[in-house]
C-alpha cells in the first residue's frame, strides 16, 4: 500500500492527479444528496493526538460520504493517557484491521512512524512542525477554483507570488504549501519576524523577508498563519498589539499586494492578531470559507485513492 506522508512524497503529476480527482466530490459536496457506497464496508481510524476541528471533522465527513464506517480516536480520552506508547497504540489499532488510519501528532515525524508499523494505508492529518498534506492539496484546490471563478485557465500557478506570512518556523502548512505551490509553478515569499524563521529555509527555494509591507508588494495571493503560542519555547516575538501593527493584513495593507489578490487562511484565525475581520470577510478576496469547502473533497479524493489497492482498483498517478 501507499501511504500519503507529505507533499514531498509526491511528484508534480501525483499533486494534479489528487485535484484532478477531487472535482467530482466538489460537485456531489453540493447537492443535497452527498452520499455514495464507494468505500462501504471499509473501516478508517481517524486517530487525533492534538486537537482539530477542520481536518478531523472534514476526514469524518469524507470517510462516511463515501460509505465507509468511520471511527475518531482521541488521544485525550485514550489509553495514551495511561502510558501506552505510540507505537503500541498503533500496532493495537492495526490489530483492529483497520483500512485506512489517518493520524494527526505534536511531534515531526510520528506519522511516518506509525506507518511503519501498520498494514493499511497511513494520511498525514498534521504531524509537528513537519508536514500538513492534505492542507496544502486543499489550499492548491480552493486557488485553483477561485483564478478558474475570475475566469482564469489555471491549469498550474505558473507566474502566480505567493506570500505566506506569520510564524513559519512552527507552521506545518507554511512547509508543505511552499513544497505544493513550487511544484505547480507558483514563485513563494515567506514572511515572519526574524525569531519566526526557520534557519536555511532559503534552501527550499522561497524568497524571506521580514518586512511585510515588502513581501506584500505586487503579491497575487496572500496566506496568513496564526502565531503557535502552544509550540513557543522561547522565541522573541513582539507583543500581539506589535504583531498586529507589523505582520497583521488590514485592509489598508492589503493595498500593497496586486488589486484583486487573494487571502488566505488556514485556520484557526486569530482575528485582530494576523487578520482583521474585515479582510477575513472580504467577500470578493478572501476565499476562506472555500478553503474548508474543499477539504472535505480532498480528503474524499484521497481516501478514496490510497484504498485502491486494497479494493482492487487501479488509478493512482
Ligand atoms: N487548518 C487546520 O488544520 O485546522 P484544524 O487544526 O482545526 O484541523
Amino acid at each position: 500500500h501507499r501511504d500519503l506522508l507529505g507533499i514531498a512524497q509526491l511528484e508534480r503529476h501525483e499533486i494534479l492527479y489528487l485535484l484532478d480527482e477531487a472535482e467530482p466530490w466538489v460537485e456531489l459536496n453540493r447537492q443535497s444528496s452527498k452520499h455514495v457506497d464507494r468505500l462501504a464496508g471499509l473501516t478508517i481510524i481517524n486517530a487525533f493526538f492534538e486537537n482539530s476541528t477542520r481536518t478531523l471533522l472534514s476526514f469524518e465527513i469524507a470517510g462516511k460520504r463515501l460509505g465507509a464506517d468511520v471511527v475518531n480516536m482521541h488521544a485525550a480520552q485514550s489509553s495514551v493517557k495511561k502510558g501506552e506508547t505510540l507505537i503500541d497504540t498503533a500496532i493495537t489499532l492495526n490489530a483492529m484491521r483497520a483500512d485506512a488510519i489517518v493520524i494527526r501528532h505534536g511531534s515531526s515525524g510520528a506519522v511516518d512512524l506509525i506507518a511503519s508499523k501498520v498494514d493499511c494505508p497511513v494520511l498525514n492529518a498534521g504531524d509537528g512542525q513537519h508536514e500538513h498534506p492534505t492542507q496544502a492539496l486543499l489550499d492548491a484546490l480552493a486557488l485553483r477554483h477561485a483564478l478558474r471563478g475570475r475566469g482564469e485557465a489555471a491549469e498550474d500557478f505558473t507566474g502566480l507570488t505567493v506570500t505566506i506570512c506569520g510564524d513559519i518556523l512552527h507552521s506545518r502548512v507554511a512547509r508543505s504549501n511552499i513544497l505544493c505551490l513550487q511544484a505547480l509553478g507558483a514563485s513563494v515569499r515567506l514572511c515572519a519576524p526574524p525569531a519566526l524563521m526557520p534557519v536555511g529555509v532559503e534552501a527550499m527555494g522561497a524568497q524571506t523577508f521580514h518586512d511585510f509591507d515588502a513581501a506584500l508588494d505586487g503579491s497575487d495571493v496572500v496566506m496568513m498563519l496564526r502565531l503557535q503560542n502552544e509550540r513557543m519555547q522561547g522565541q522573541f516575538i513582539p507583543s500581539e498589539r506589535e504583531y498586529h501593527h507589523l505582520y497583521g493584513l488590514t485592509r489598508e495593507r492589503l493595498k500593497r499586494a496586486a488589486p484583486d489578490a487573494l487571502v488566505m487562511h488556514p485556520g484557526p484565525m486569530n482575528r485582530g492578531v494576523e487578520i482583521d475581520s474585515e479582510v477575513a470577510d472580504m467577500l470578493d478576496r478572501s476565499i476562506i470559507t472555500r478553503q474548508v469547502e474543499m477539504g472535505v473533497a480532498i480528503r474524499m479524493a484521497c481516501l478514496d485513492i490510497l484504498t485502491r489497492k486494497a479494493r482492487g482498483v487501479e488509478g493512482w498517478a
